[in-house]
């Protein structure tokens, strides 16, 4: 069996090994290094030779340094325990492996244990555009070298508190429909800035959000389109933004600061407790019922 496996590898969509350990059920795994084929190295090493003159252009100076903190291997792909011996003395932040879709109410939870549900597969080394599914390239390279600043660790694990006020907040809810508004929030909250933030620094536009960082495309469209509307972070609008995965970005939030942001999640917070984000405007993200029984357990 494991010729044909090591000639499939661990790409993402079609690996046996992943399909596997989500049937039997298995949300955090370890990762099969010896799986890796060598298309699937092929493809991190395109994809960092693309991107890396495209950060040093546009990502915020915390990226770069992230980057050289976690001594990222330009020709391979990493193993999630040595990115780990890197970062966890810096902030407590470890990378797991994870065997895929992560409902909603986990993933945050475990950022609030400085845990980061880490895709193990990689993009197929012909099609390296963004994709919509997570792999271990944005995963690793684009949110990974974040989690070395202090300051960006703590909103991490502030936002990811947030799982669980909504959860205790709406356990004994008659209908859904706030819960739901609740999760429509905190994962809009998320993708505007964790995943497709940009801020502003020394007076020039950065990218800090890892949807970006991991796309070769969308990393200077985000920065120089005029077909992207790019706007002041403001709270009110954010939680009331539906968005689409499947294509770029047309309307991206500016930050001024990491500081900035946590202010930012501690007002969201404020909003949960009060009620103030049990009803945000209708429209996606949709809310699945796996994703809705996580939060009511
Ligand atoms: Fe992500």
């Amino acid at each position: 069996m494991e010729p044909i496996e090591k000639e499939v590898g661990l790409t993402t969509t079609k690996a046996p090994f992943i399909e596997n350990a989500h049937n039997q059920g298995q949300k955090f795994i370890h990762q099969p290094y010896e799986l890796y084929s060598t298309e699937n190295q092929r493809a991190w090493r395109k994809l960092y030779a693309l991107l890396r003159p495209k950060w040093e252009k546009y990502a915020n100076e915390k990226f770069m340094e992230g980057i050289r903190s976690l001594c990222l291997n330009p020709d391979r792909i990493p193993r999630l325990e040595e990115i780990n011996q890197f970062l966890e003395p810096l902030t407590g932040f470890q990378a797991k492996a994870v065997s895929g879709y992560v409902p909603t109410y986990l993933f945050f939870d475990s950022l609030k244990h400085r845990e980061f549900p880490t895709t193990i597969t990689i993009r197929d080394s012909h099609n390296l555009n963004y994709l919509p599914e997570p792999d271990i390239f944005h995963d690793i390279a684009g949110h990974v070298p974040m989690h070395t600043d202090r300051t960006f660790a703590e909103v991490l694990v502030k936002f990811g508190s947030l799982a669980r006020i909504a959860a205790d907040r709406h356990k004994n809810a008659r209908d859904f429909k706030e819960i739901m508004s609740n999760i429509q929030a905190l994962s809009r909250f998320f993708w505007f800035t964790i995943e497709f933030g940009l801020m502003r620094q020394n007076n020039q536009l950065c990218v800090y959000g890892s949807g970006i960082l991991s796309s070769a495309d969308e990393i200077e469209h985000s920065i120089e389109s005029p077909e992207v509307q790019r706007v002041p972070f403001q709270l009110e609008w954010v939680i009331n933004q539906s968005f689409d995965i499947d294509h770029f970005q047309p309307l991206l939030f500016i930050i001024d600061s990491f500081e900035h942001l946590y202010e930012e999640v501690d007002r969201l917070e404020k909003w949960l407790l009060s009620g103030k984000l049990d009803h945000v405007a209708s429209g996606g993200p949709s809310v699945s019922e796996e994703n809705l029984k996580a939060f009511l357990r």
